[in-house]
């Protein structure tokens, strides 16, 4: 079954990237050029989605505006002879419909997607954390949807090994690996932040999921979690008590950008993988390690 809707929460307040989230939704902050949500959006592309959902919050407008055409600036860029720039912003509004719900209270990543029910109906969806950009050949959601595919069109969430001391970080899947497939596990049970002591594997998501539509009803049914939040990471965990989960070990680089660290990283590492900034970005590099002699 082709997987067509993806839901993106964006409903967030972004503190670790203040004071400039005090305006600008985090997901609109650009590693060089491209806000950070387009990457997201770019991989649900890849993978074929044709409708994204957002979930929204107040202040997020311009995340809903960044996807929409923008024809009087697509005018003066073609009046003006820049047909370069025009090209970069004409492709985004047109390849994907976007629809926004709101979350009105922030009550978890659990209740975000729930937020997304009406607008999903009675199918199987995506849903991609736009904290996490993973780069790859194939996109992450699209590896996954195949597992789906693969396996009767289950549930099937993305993982990759993370050390032992940063499962508290993540959503942790327990399982067994399928005999046919050694990257693919059939799902015990899911559990969110463990403590590396309490953690069952290091296999953690980093935010990409294949859901049936029956994690709605769980996602009703849960009780307050980790953070006195609702966590979809639970939901997931009850569905694998009633139904068949798996989870893959995708393929791809996986970029943490929810916290300055990360994103810096993400910047230097994207800069150094496009031919259009590679050099820029060396040059940068040997001046400031002479100047400051690392
Ligand atoms: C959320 C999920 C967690 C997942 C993580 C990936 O946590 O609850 O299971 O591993 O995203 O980034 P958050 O980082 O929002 O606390």
């Amino acid at each position: 079954m082709n997987i067509r809707k993806a839901v993106i929460p964006v409903a967030g307040k972004g503190t670790r990237f203040l004071p400039a989230t005090k305006q600008i939704p985090k997901e609109m902050i650009p590693i060089i050029n491209i806000p950070m949500i387009h990457y997201s959006v770019m991989e649900a592309v890849k993978s074929g989605i044709e409708q994204l959902v957002f979930v929204t919050s107040t202040g997020k407008e311009s995340i809903e505006n960044y996807f929409d055409r923008n024809m009087e600036l697509e005018g003066f860029l073609e009046k003006n002879g820049k047909l370069k720039e025009l090209e970069l912003i004409k492709d985004i509004g047109t390849k994907i419909e976007v629809i926004t719900v709101r979350q009105k209270e922030q009550l978890g990543l659990g209740h975000a997607i729930n937020c997304s029910r009406s607008v999903i109906g009675n199918e199987a969806f995506a849903v991609i954390l736009g904290d996490d950009l993973v780069l790859s050949e194939e996109p992450v959601t699209k590896q996954l949807a195949k597992i789906s595919a693969q396996n009767d069109n289950k549930s099937v969430i993305g993982v990759m090994e993370v050390p032992n001391s940063e499962t508290f970080r993540y959503g942790i899947v327990d399982g067994d690996f399928l005999s046919s497939d050694a990257r693919t596990l059939h799902m015990k049970a899911m559990i969110e932040k463990p403590l590396p002591e309490n953690a069952p594997t290091n296999l953690a998501t980093p935010g990409r999921y294949i859901l049936t539509p029956e994690i709605f009803d769980c996602l009703d049914r849960i009780p307050r979690g980790v953070g006195g939040e609702y966590q979809l990471t639970d939901a997931i965990n009850m569905l694998a008590a009633q139904d068949k989960v798996y989870a893959n070990i995708f393929t791809g680089d996986r970029f943490d950008t929810g916290n300055i660290e990360g994103y810096l990283n993400a910047t230097v590492e994207f800069a150094l993988r496009d031919e259009a900034t590679k050099e820029m970005m060396i040059n940068i590099i040997k001046d400031k390690v002479s100047k400051y002699g690392i």
